[in-house]
């Protein structure tokens, strides 16, 4: 499948590998250009592009960058994708870390996924937000494994929803349903599944427990 990374940090790095590594044609770009990606290139055989060509063809594009830089993202930076793409939105808001405040989120009410949308112009799904990177690579496992972990997939098209589940199924995780984007704050820093490495179950249970205030620490 021909796949779009952008952002090529620690989420978009190991996507990266691990996606090349199942035999998909990638595509992967940062902010500074494809030239200062030739490193991940050697090593995955990812193609390194320019950001507004990251997307073109890809039935799946993943927008892994810092929340605060989204608004960056050229317009149009989706265009060229294929009918129907899944873009998967990893993002998370940390407003005093990393982010600043951000009024949308914060006064607006939106979940951080359903900001992201609205500047990208186009519907996302939440996966691998509450991931560590590390765990892309290290804890693949496959079907049925006891171990497997369970990522929480949230996403108001049902189709691009499905596409995903599919994807994070073969890169070696269960996942859980967690509703449509606005019912993604519960898997947003700092809820119960946030960095929750347990299985189908233990997932479901930690979505189910989560509360819809934000924590003082994730408020700018
Ligand atoms: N780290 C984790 O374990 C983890 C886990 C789950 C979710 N997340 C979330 O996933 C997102 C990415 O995290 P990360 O840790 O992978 O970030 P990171 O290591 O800081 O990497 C960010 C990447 O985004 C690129 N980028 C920034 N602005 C860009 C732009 N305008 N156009 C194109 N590329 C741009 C950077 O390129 P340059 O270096 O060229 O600027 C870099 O390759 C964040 O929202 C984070 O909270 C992270």
């Amino acid at each position: 499948m021909k796949i779009g990374i952008i952002g090529a940090g620690n989420i978009g790095g190991n996507l990266t590998r691990r996606l090349t590594a199942l035999g998909h044609d990638v595509s992967v770009a940062n902010s500074r250009g494809p030239h200062t990606l030739t490193e991940l290139a050697e090593e995955t055989g990812a193609t390194p592009v320019p950001v507004e060509e990251a997307a073109r063809g890809a039935e799946i594009v993943v927008v892994t960058v810092p929340l605060k830089r989204v608004p960056d993202l050229p317009s149009g930076v989706l265009d060229g994708a294929a009918e129907g793409v899944a873009v998967i939105d990893t993002g998370n808001y940390y407003p005093q870390q990393r982010d600043g405040r951000i009024a949308g989120i914060e006064d607006e009410g939106l979940t951080e996924s359903r900001w992201t949308e609205g500047h990208l112009g186009h519907p996302v799904i939440k996966a691998f937000n509450g991931t560590y990177a590390q765990d892309i690579l290290d804890r693949p496992r496959p079907a049925g494994a006891p171990d497997r972990m369970a990522l929480p997939v949230a996403g108001d098209d049902e189709a691009a929803k499905a596409k995903v589940r599919a994807l994070i199924d073969e890169l070696g995780f269960d996942t859980v349903d967690a509703g449509g984007i606005d019912d993604s704050w519960r898997q947003q820093p700092d809820t119960p599944v946030y960095g929750l490495r347990e299985g189908v179950d233990g997932v479901a249970k930690a979505l189910a427990e989560a509360s819809p205030e934000r924590p003082a620490a994730f408020r700018g």
